[in-house]
């Protein structure tokens, strides 16, 4: 009996494992014909014996206070699901269900939300009103495939190119989505053609040698490239301390804190103060040390005599457990940078305090880091008061001006925007290389010769200036980034592109009016925000453009400095991986701090 039981539990959790581990390869093939999806899914069962001790997730103890508890979550859920559609996986789910309305029952049966159902139900009624005007409330809705058979069709017809048609110019090759309609090429010309202006062009030579220089340094297999932020701090000598936070709504996310005496000063130092650094977009608190101890800023503020914690938000690498949703599910995903800032700064900032007996400290931010504290500011100001001074790397708070081709096309106001739309459902953010290609990915390709940078998602969203990349620092990069997060994340940037506002996320009309009591997404006030700030841009940054900048400048009420890098070409990734970085922006910044405490 016990055999049996044995036999058929691995199984079950081989089966288990197996759906958590398939979610790459699965989503990659994402637009593939169902019929192979599934014969990749059993072939793939093969390979599942070793990733089997890893179903087992650890749920880490909060504040140091509670137990180490460990579960084999999927068990709640997937049995049951499993049982209804024998073979077909959760990630076959994920991916899936918003298009198959088979597999949305089923799924909507075992995680119903509330908050699902109104969606679902805005959703098709939202559709079924038809209006010939320009309704800027109802663009965001993704389409919806209203009939079972049309979408059934679309799942079974063998789809040559599941992105579409591709149109090319100037020897781009783009795709444009299973149903494209684009009229306007000139559009999408522009666009491609406006982020190509503001790279630094290398000839061809360049880019072979620099090809060559990654190939090598990717074989050296340094171990930096997969160690975790506490891992790379011991090995460079400096002691930490991994906490973990549990947010009000459930998450549980680590914080890094690397004390006030480094292994290079005595303990006899005093600290000078407290700083908090915050990442990007899907980024982690890995960022910040990525260039080693003579470079990247968390390492020169704590030898400065700063205690430096690096935080990390909510579905990042640090950031994947919560007290009852799990990563597989969709529920784990939605949030934007609303609930980054809402929830996660403040339980930041409050944990370091207390934990430091400090009553302000110094903020960072680069790029998301920035977006989530002024929103933050602007309607707490009770945690813009805890902050001595903020700094803001790249700030991104208004994108009229973007460039980065990724957040343009997926702009509700895009021609494309209809046709990625199925790609950024509700959920993780984990695109397929095929989606990436057509977002940037073949153009970054034809400018930087290298296919590994361009499968990357911070390189095509963010664009990158090889002469500014040391091949070395590649692997170390793309073994750090993306760190993860939701789709909701980007979309939302690419809404304050079509908005020209900084705004709350739309959800769209229906929702919006339940769950902010207008049409429109509440804007965020920056003028309201009276902490002091310091503002650092540069001229050719694809996400955050001087324009926008200045408009951020010309509305912030305390902006105690205003500089512009002055480096040419100094990329939006520059911040945290050009060796450069310290002479153009860190010691700027620590000079600040030093004459601000
Ligand atoms: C479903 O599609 C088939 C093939 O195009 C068509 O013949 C049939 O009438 C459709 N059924 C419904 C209910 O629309
Ligand atoms: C980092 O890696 C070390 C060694 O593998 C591990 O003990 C630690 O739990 C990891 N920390 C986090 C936050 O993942
Ligand atoms: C700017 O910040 C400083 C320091 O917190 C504060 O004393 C001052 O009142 C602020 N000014 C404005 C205009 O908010």
């Amino acid at each position: 009996m016990k055999a049996v039981c044995l036999l058929l539990c691995l199984g079950l959790a081989r089966h288990i494992a197996g759906s958590i581990f398939e979610r790459r390869p699965i989503l990659e093939r994402f637009g593939e014909p169902l019929e192979n999806i599934h014969k990749k899914v059993h072939q793939f069962k093969d390979k599942l014996d070793k990733f089997l001790p890893v179903q087992r997730v650890t749920e880490i103890p909060y504040s140091h206070v509670q137990e180490q508890k460990q579960y084999d979550y999927p068990q709640q859920h997937v049995p049951k699901l499993l049982g209804k559609l024998p073979g077909e996986s959760l990630q076959y789910l994920d991916g899936y269900y918003q298009q198959h309305p088979r597999v949305q029952r089923e799924y909507s049966k075992v995680h119903s939300s509330e908050y699902d159902e109104t969606l679902q139900t805005s959703k098709r009624s939202s559709s079924s009103e038809s209006s010939g005007e320009h309704r800027p409330e109802d663009m965001y809705m993704p389409p919806v495939y209203a009939d079972e058979n049309m979408t059934a069709q679309m799942m079974k017809k063998p789809v040559e190119a599941p992105h579409g048609d591709a149109i090319e110019f100037q020897g781009i090759k783009m795709a444009l989505g299973p149903h494209s309609q684009i009229k306007k090429k000139e559009q999408i010309e522009k666009l491609f053609a406006d982020a190509q202006m503001s790279m630094k062009h290398i000839d061809e030579d360049s880019q072979k040698t620099f090809h060559k220089m990654y190939e090598l340094a990717v074989q050296k297999e340094d171990e930096d490239v997969y160690f975790n932020a506490t891992q790379l701090l011991k090995k460079y000598g400096y002691p930490v301390e991994e906490h973990t936070i549990q947010t009000g709504d459930g998450y549980y996310l680590t914080v890094f804190r690397i004390m006030k005496y480094t292994a290079r000063r005595t303990r006899s130092v005093a600290s000078k103060g407290v700083v908090l650094l915050m990442h990007g977009l899907y980024g982690s608190a890995d960022d910040w040390l990525l260039m080693g101890p003579e470079y990247s800023l968390a390492y020169l503020l704590a030898d400065e005599g700063y205690e430096v914690w690096l935080g990390n938000v909510r579905g990042n690498k640090y950031g994947r457990q919560h007290v009852s949703k799990h990563p597989a599910q969709k529920d784990f995903w939605q949030f934007s940078v609303d609930e980054i800032a809402r929830v996660d700064l403040p339980s930041l900032i409050d944990y370091v305090l207390q934990i430091t007996g400090q009553k302000k400290l110094y903020y960072v931010g680069y790029d998301q880091g920035t977006t989530a504290f002024f929103a933050m500011a602007s309607t707490m100001p009770e945690y813009g008061d805890k902050i001595i001074k903020m700094y803001a790397m790249a700030p991104m708070v208004y994108m009229s001006h973007v460039r980065s081709p990724m957040v343009r096309m997926i702009a509700p106001t895009s021609d494309l925007h209809e046709q990625l739309s199925p790609y950024f459902m509700d959920g993780e953010f984990h695109p397929s290389k095929e989606l990436l290609k057509t977002l940037g990915g073949e153009m970054c390709e034809k400018e930087i010769g290298c296919r590994k940078i361009c499968s990357n998602l911070n390189f095509v969203m963010s664009g990158v200036n090889l002469e500014h990349m040391e091949p070395a620092q590649i692997p170390m990069i793309t073994g750090h980034l993306p760190a993860g997060g939701s789709t909701r994340q980007i979309k939302q940037y690419s809404q304050s592109f079509a908005s020209r506002e900084f705004r709350m996320y739309d959800h769209g009309a229906k929702i919006n009016k339940k769950m902010y009591g207008s049409v429109q997404p509440p804007v965020y006030d920056v003028s309201k925000i009276q902490t002091p700030v310091v503002l650092y841009y540069s001229e050719e940054d694809w996400l955050s453009h001087p324009k926008d900048v200045e408009r951020l400048h010309r509305e912030l009420p305390n902006v105690t400095e205003y500089y512009k890098v002055p480096e040419g070409y100094f990329a939006h990734m520059d911040y945290q991986h050009y060796k450069k970085a310290p002479e153009m922006v860190y010691t700027r910044l620590i000079k600040s701090m030093n004459s601000s405490s």
